[in-house]
């Protein structure tokens, strides 16, 4: 849902925009929306509705030859969206330079439009980039530290993130504290308390990883915001794997930053991703790469990346089209019903440890992560493979050590009852 103060000004800046838009833009805009509606309407669907699942199903290319619960990494685009990024490169390879001149700037700010209507944000607090690592490197690079201010960080963040902040240790001469994400909180309060305690005067900066892409745990971003602006701290939130997964608006994070992917849980061809920021950040952050073309508190400076895919960017109409059809909440629900059927199938085996917390709607999504006593995640995850055709990813980290299963909307129950039949064979 828009907020007022959003709806009114990408409403103006989105007039602004469709009086530029050419014919062949508003062309390509119908031919999305006629390919979206393939889509069956989500609209009423319950979680366990094996019919409507299965013709959402046939609406991506599913693999063949093996099980694919290794959805994490980035996900298949449904075959409608794969015809429209096909679409519109055609395109651009036929106008060249001509659509380059004349029609990519346009182009751009409608795409801008549409995901910052889907995340219910001003279009000018929204950054394109080619994905999270970038967003993330924009503003760990780019932000204004100072010898020993301190930022905080968890022990189960993405590495490139956890590189990135080390790397601005040893520019900027900043500190870092690791808050300890217990894996089984009883409450959200111990997550908010492993890093509210880690405050101190000198805090500038906590970062939170919204989808712990290890576990597939949650953390309650919101609640420790509120904690944190109250110290006088800045929030960073990497929402890589929440975005589109699960059913949020940039708003409700009441964060400072946000940088996510689009070509995982909203399905978007490879390469797109964005950096979300509150407008009184905006001139204070260097970008990454030097810009002279935009005012230093205009967002489109951090996106000085020279010559760019735009079909993957104006597949994002598309890709939220396909989405809504779904519904975030259906979706949502739809994926922690996926993995809780088969974890629930195993937790109680012996010699089984499921790392995720997998109970509670707050703390759970699609990805959970599984050991046997006696494995070693590589082992497991290549038996897995090796015997029964299921691919997955394992996660030897110092915080988690077993295999990650993510199934995908387009995972079937049959697919997952073969997982549990393989790990209740492989615990005996
Ligand atoms: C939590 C988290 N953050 C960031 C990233 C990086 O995403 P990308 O490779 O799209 O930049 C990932 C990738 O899996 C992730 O899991």
């Amino acid at each position: 849902m828009l907020n007022r103060r959003t709806f009114i000004q990408n409403t103006m800046i989105s007039s602004i925009g469709l009086s530029l838009v050419n014919s062949d833009h508003l062309m390509a805009n119908q031919v999305n929306t006629d390919s979206a509606s393939l889509c069956p309407e989500g609209t009423g669907v319950q979680v366990n509705d094996e019919q409507y699942w299965t013709k959402i199903r046939a609406l991506f290319n599913v693999p063949t030859q093996f099980i694919n619960l290794e959805n994490g990494y980035f996900s298949p685009q449904p075959k409608s969206t794969m015809a429209m990024h096909q679409k519109r490169e055609d395109y651009i390879n036929t106008q060249t330079s001509m659509f380059m001149r004349k029609e990519q700037a346009t182009s751009i700010e409608a795409s801008r439009i549409s995901l910052a209507h889907f995340l219910d944000c001003p279009s000018v607090e929204l950054a394109f980039t080619r994905n999270t690592t970038e967003s993330m490197n924009i503003l760990i690079a780019g932000y204004d530290w100072k010898v020993g201010d301190e930022v905080i960080i968890g022990n189960q963040d993405y590495g490139s993130m956890v590189d990135a902040f080390h790397q601005a240790a040893k520019r900027y001469g900043i500190v870092i504290k690791v808050a300890e994400i217990p894996l089984h909180p009883e409450s959200e309060d111990d997550l908010v308390r492993a890093y509210t305690s880690l405050f101190s005067s000198q805090t500038r900066l906590v970062h939170l990883t919204h989808l712990i892409n290890l576990t597939g745990q949650v953390i309650p971003v919101a609640q420790i915001a509120d904690k944190a602006h109250l110290a006088g701290v800045e929030v960073s939130v990497d929402a890589a794997h929440s975005v589109a997964h699960l059913q949020f608006t940039i708003p409700e994070l009441k964060a400072d930053y946000v940088s996510a992917s689009l070509h995982k849980w909203l399905c978007n061809p490879l390469g797109a991703g964005f950096l979300w920021m509150k407008q009184e950040h905006i001139s204070r952050i260097f970008p990454l790469t030097a810009d002279g073309e935009y005012p230093v508190n205009d967002i489109r400076k951090f996106e000085h990346q020279g010559t760019r895919p735009i079909h993957t960017l104006e597949t994002i109409h598309e890709s939220i089209r396909f989405h809504q059809k779904i519904g975030s909440k259906l979706k949502q629900d739809r994926l922690r019903f996926l993995m809780r059927y088969w974890v629930t199938k195993v937790v109680d085996l012996p010699r089984i440890k499921i790392n995720s917390p997998y109970l509670h709607d707050y703390s759970c999504s699609a990805i959970a992560n599984v050991a046997i006593e006696g494995y070693t995640p590589a082992k497991l995850s290549d038996r897995l493979f090796a015997e029964y055709g299921i691919f997955t990813v394992a996660i030897d980290h110092p915080a988690v050590q077993g295999v990650r299963v993510t199934p995908h909307l387009y995972t079937s129950l049959e697919e997952l009852d073969k997982l549990v039949l393989a790990l209740k064979q492989m615990a005996q």
